[in-house]
């Protein structure tokens, strides 16, 4: 069966706030008498009443807009027949929906609409799931007066342009769902109507079609349309979906929850769920249409092993893949200690499989080697939080900012990297809350359709703590600190101390304009602005954390949220945008070498006791290894083996060559995983993994929330990954069994205080709890730190702003910063494999027009960037986006190598690398690529991506689907064959550049 939303015309009125009252109103229905808030439409409280008015205009996700008077109604003691959409209920109304009068009128107007519509019903894609059709048949229509031979709209074309939707034109009815859809829900404007009356036709953009008009392919319009108008080409191929399955995005750290709806295994569409509590039926390009991956050619389902990097891989089965992977690792550990090994846990898993992974350490390894991926992009929200507030989490919901009133936005892009949350916010700016965005880049809330930021602080990459103290210094200097919140809530010594640092002279916007570069009045008005514009919500994302002073930071914002008072209600907080789909989840089960899960420290003898005698094995109580410990101490031969689960450490972590020495100089790399990525070119063992359609578990979001990730199918590999695991760690000796995922989550709520509420059976009944769910908060916690801080009293900590060692040189003058784009999603392993690279075929560096003139770099000639540690050739786009001085580039495609220039500066308290500054030089072509490629491993990623991109500038010559399957054909080359073979020249020496893009061209030019 499919899952169907029950539609209830109208939204509910939205309360002064989330608890606030609601006066009631009484009224009867048919006869139904009902009691609805105040402002409630009457359609919708006919809908609560058990009838359902026909409609074509209107639907529940939207404001009424009362254009199709199919919901006529009659009122006792009024005249006419009111649009029951647009007619809110009054005390003691008196309302009929069914009337002989009404049939008529509705009936008229359907004739209306179906003489101008095609007669394809049996044919049509949306055969079964069309409104019109429903309508048709709810108004009894028989016959149409008027005939089909007057003037109509039938011969209108498609636009199919879009990648994953069609516009058929034909079919239109003019009901403007969608262009309200784009307006109301996404906030993106890219759709009008054209012309008037009879002539009024939809439109995207300025007379274009989908691809180039501003549209950013959400898909709102799409599930709005009551008609086959616009609909998903997977529907057009397949039909109507036959059976639903309620589950979570895989993507970003928002965890959409949609509607998997199937053909027997076949996703024929993923409709965002009306009821998902993160994003209450919206979605984004790429939760809605981008997962074709999971079914790509290039995934591999079967387990392989082999001897040694330059060998080929050998398929297996999953008992001689364990068997073979616990033989070397238990050989490693006698040889070179029960230190030698370890592995990183992915945030892109369950937290059932990061929590068997994290327990396979500490039990059948017998140490604490565990990390994640979260080191290199949000551990210093967790050092920062916990010290301020006493828990590593965001403080709201995100429901939270539809109460905000001024909205501090810090080192995030959220239209980009969060955007189903973005809508939610670009909702709040447009009814009128302010906006002040501190960033380096010009990203689009700075000034995008029907917003405008009250405050622009374009600073110095580096120099985010340098900000936070000067708006801080105003805050606290012009009296604007909120003191009775301080003297309730806050320690006061720690306050003292605080205020008196802030205040000092050399924290002042004035003092920091010459770090900064933001002039000083600037920051004054943002300070007073956020100070005493109401609710002050601060929310930010890897631009605070990946810096040389990420937890400085987080400390920071906590700082002054705290000074100012604001936190532990609505529309206030601080919160960190996630990035990926379960780094908070990966976090809380205890993926950090000193905590286990709950953010425990390793070495508190009760905690420990708990997990021991549960698992039956010892724990050791010193913390073990972080990422970069491993990388450096595989260098240094101390570092041998290593379980990689889900992630591409060979090109999301920085300085790529240090990382790919250090893989190379381990005996045995494991990688589990949907694809060969980078780092398997290093492995020796690959366990295949499964995609989220498959997954059995759950998912905890950016705000805590922890949703259920329900299979689809059954895994494509025929084993999940933590039974994988599982069979490991049995393997290595330490008896790990589960019949089910539901048992793993039922022992993470046994050891941890914060998940003893959490079972698969009550995320079931409530969708989706937030942590802490426990006795004293059975539901879940929306907002945290209501009446106090987790820790008791909220603690203030001096952040002396210490500049980055990362500076711009006579050698490197210009500063690199890096981001995500909307349609890829981090190192693109998933999304290059979508028709997303539609939108972004290719990382692309942003400079300056100055910066660029001065060079000779000109926008979409290539260019040679270059850094301390490395260099790569990006193709420029010459944009005011980036100031002069600074450059900044995504990190989606491993042909660009961003990570190969970004240097292991690293958070002085977390080692977060500090992706977000490197010093470079720009130069035009690519002349300088083959200038230092001293180091072995860099140089083979140097030639690899050579060779691809000559190889891209071949197939740029071609018509555009030969240049598509020429990629595609260099993925697979790249995947299966160049990477051996360029491994073996390499290491014997016996090729140069020159031979190897000769043979690349000569390879592609075969294979296309
Ligand atoms: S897909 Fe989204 S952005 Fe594009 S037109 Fe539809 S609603 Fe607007
Ligand atoms: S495209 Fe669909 S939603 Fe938009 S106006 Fe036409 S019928 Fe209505
Ligand atoms: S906003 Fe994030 S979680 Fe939601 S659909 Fe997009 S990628 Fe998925
Ligand atoms: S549904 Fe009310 S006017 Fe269209």
């Amino acid at each position: 069966m499919t899952l169907m939303d029950h539609d209830l015309g109208t939204p509910a009125p939205k309360p002064s706030s989330r608890n606030g009252e609601q006066t009631e109103v009484e009224v009867t229905i048919d006869g139904v008498k009902i009691s609805v808030a105040e402002g409630t439409s009457v359609m919708r409280a006919a809908a609560l009443a058990g009838v359902d008015v026909p409609k074509l205009c209107a639907t529940d996700s939207l404001d009424p807009f009362g254009s199709c008077r199919l919901c006529l109604v009659e009122i006792d003691g009024r005249k006419g027949t009111p649009a029951s959409c647009t007619t809110p209920c009054s005390p003691g109304m008196t309302v009929s929906t069914q009337t002989p009068k009404l049939e008529r009128l509705r009936r008229g107007v359907m004739e209306l609409y179906i003489s101008d519509h095609p007669l394809d019903c049996l044919t049509c894609a949306a055969n079964g799931d069309c409104e019109l059709q429903d309508m048709s048949g709810a108004v009894g229509l028989r016959d149409v007066r008027y005939g089909y031979e007057g003037d109509n709209h039938l011969s209108l074309g498609k636009d199919t342009s879009n990648p994953y939707f069609t516009f058929d034109s034909s079919k239109c009815i003019v009901c403007n769902r969608c262009v309200r859809a784009c307006e109301e829900i996404q906030g993106t404007f890219a759709l009008t109507i054209e012309g008037r009356g009879f002539g009024s036709r939809v439109a995207a953009g300025f007379n274009g079609n989908f691809f180039d008009s501003p549209c950013v392919s959400c898909g709102a319009c799409v599930q709005a349309c009551p008609t086959a108008t616009l609909t998903e080409n997977t529907v057009i191929e397949l039909g109507q979906p036959r059976r639903t399955v309620l589950t979570t995005c895989a993507y970003c750290g928002v965890g959409c929850s949609f509607k998997a709806e199937m053909q027997g295994e076949t996703v024929v569409r993923m409709t965002p769920y009306k009821n998902g509590g993160a994003n209450e039926g919206h979605s984004c390009v790429k939760g809605r249409f981008a997962w074709g991956y999971a079914n790509h050619q290039d995934r591999q389902l079967e387990p392989m092993i082999r001897e040694s990097i330059t060998d080929e891989w050998k398929k297996v089965s999953f008992e001689e893949a364990i068997a073979y992977a616990a033989g070397r690792l238990q050989d490693i550990q006698s040889r070179h200690g029960k230190y030698s090994i370890g592995a990183i846990s992915s945030s892109r898993c369950t937290n059932e499989e990061v929590f068997v992974v994290q327990k396979m350490v500490r039990a059948a390894f017998g140490n604490n080697n565990i990390d994640t991926c979260a080191r290199v992009c949000h551990s210093p929200t967790g050092f920062g939080l916990s010290n301020a507030f006493g828990t590593s989490a965001g403080t709201q919901d995100f429901k939270s900012v539809e109460y905000s009133d001024v909205i501090l936005l810090i080192g995030a892009n959220p239209t980009d990297a969060h955007p189903v949350f973005a809508s939610r916010m670009k909702k709040r700016l447009r009814e009128g809350a302010k906006l002040i965005v501190v960033d380096p880049r010009k990203i689009d809330l700075v000034k995008t359709a029907h917003i405008e930021a009250s405050g622009f602080l374009q600073l110095q990459p580096g120099t985010n703590v340098a900000v936070i103290n000067s708006l801080a210094h105003v805050i606290v200097t012009e009296g604007l600190a909120d003191t009775k919140f301080i003297a309730e809530r806050c320690e006061p010594t720690e306050y003292a101390i605080w205020s008196e640092f802030v205040s000092r002279q050399e924290n002042s916007p004035e003092a920091m304009e010459a770090h900064t570069g933001v002039p000083a009045a600037q920051v004054r008005e943002a300070a007073r602005l956020f100070a005493t514009g109401g609710n002050g919500a601060i929310y930010y994302g890897l631009g605070v954390t990946e810096h040389s002073q990420g937890s400085t930071m987080v400390m920071g914002m906590a700082n002054l949220a705290m000074a100012t008072g604001n936190l532990g209600r609505d529309g206030v907080g601080v919160n960190p945008l996630r990035g990926q789909n379960n780094v908070q989840g990966s976090c809380d089960m205890g993926s950090f070498p000193h905590e286990l899960p709950g953010y425990r420290h390793v070495s508190d003898d009760a905690t420990r006791t708990m997990f021991e005698q549960l698992w039956g094995t010892a724990i050791q109580s010193e913390p073990g290894l972080r990422i970069p410990n491993m990388f450096d101490n595989a260098i240094d031969g101390n570092f041998k083996g290593l379980f990689v689960h889900g992630e591409d450490i060979a090109q999301s972590d920085p300085n790529t060559a240090h990382v790919e020495s250090a893989l190379s100089s381990m005996e045995c790399v494991i990688v589990q995983d949907l694809f060969l990525n980078e780092t398997a070119r290093f492995a020796h063992v690959f366990f295949p993994g499964t995609s989220f359609l498959e997954k059995d578990g759950t998912f905890t979001n950016a705000e805590r929330r922890i949703n259920r990730v329900r299979p689809a199918m059954r895994p494509q590999t025929g084993k999940h990954e933590w039974e994988i695991v599982c069979e490991l760690a049995n393997a290595l000796g330490h008896p790990m069994s589960y019949n089910e995922s539901s048992e793993i989550m039922d022992e993470i709520a046994a050891l941890t205080p914060t998940f003893k509420g959490v079972s698969f059976a009550r995320l079931d009944d409530e969708g989706s709890v937030q942590w802490p769910c426990n006795d004293a908060n059975p539901h879940g916690t929306p907002i945290m730190h209501k009446e106090k801080f987790v820790r008791g009293l909220g603690k203030f900590t001096p952040t002396p702003y210490v500049p980055t060692e990362e500076k711009s040189t006579r050698k490197f003058p210009l500063l690199l910063t890096t981001g995500r784009i909307l349609s890829q999603y981090n190192v693109g392993a998933q999304t290059r494999r979508t028709k997303n690279v539609a939108w972004h075929a290719e990382d692309l560096l942003e400079i300056h027009p100055s910066d660029a003139l001065e060079r000779g770099v000109r926008d979409g000639e290539e260019v040679t960037i270059a850094s301390r540690v490395g260099n790569t050739v990006l193709r420029a786009q010459v944009t005011e986006r980036v100031a002069p001085g600074v450059v900044y580039t995504t990190f989606h495609y491993p042909i660009s190598g961003a990570n190969v220039i970004t240097t292991d500066n690293s958070d002085w308290a977390t080692n977060c690398p500090e992706y977000k500054v490197t010093a470079v030089q720009v130069s035009p072509g690519r002349s300088a690529a083959t200038a230092e490629l001293d180091h072995p491993a860099h140089r083979l990623s140097a030639l690899v991506r050579m060779a691809n991109q000559i190889a891209r500038q071949f197939a740029a010559d071609s018509s555009l689907d030969a240049v598509k399957s020429t990629v595609a054909h260099l993925e697979r080359f790249w995947e299966h064959e160049m990477r051996v073979d360029l491994a073996r020249a390499v290491e014997t020496g016996s090729i140069t550049v020159d031979d190897v893009v000769v043979e690349a061209v000569r390879r592609l030019t075969v294979h296309a």
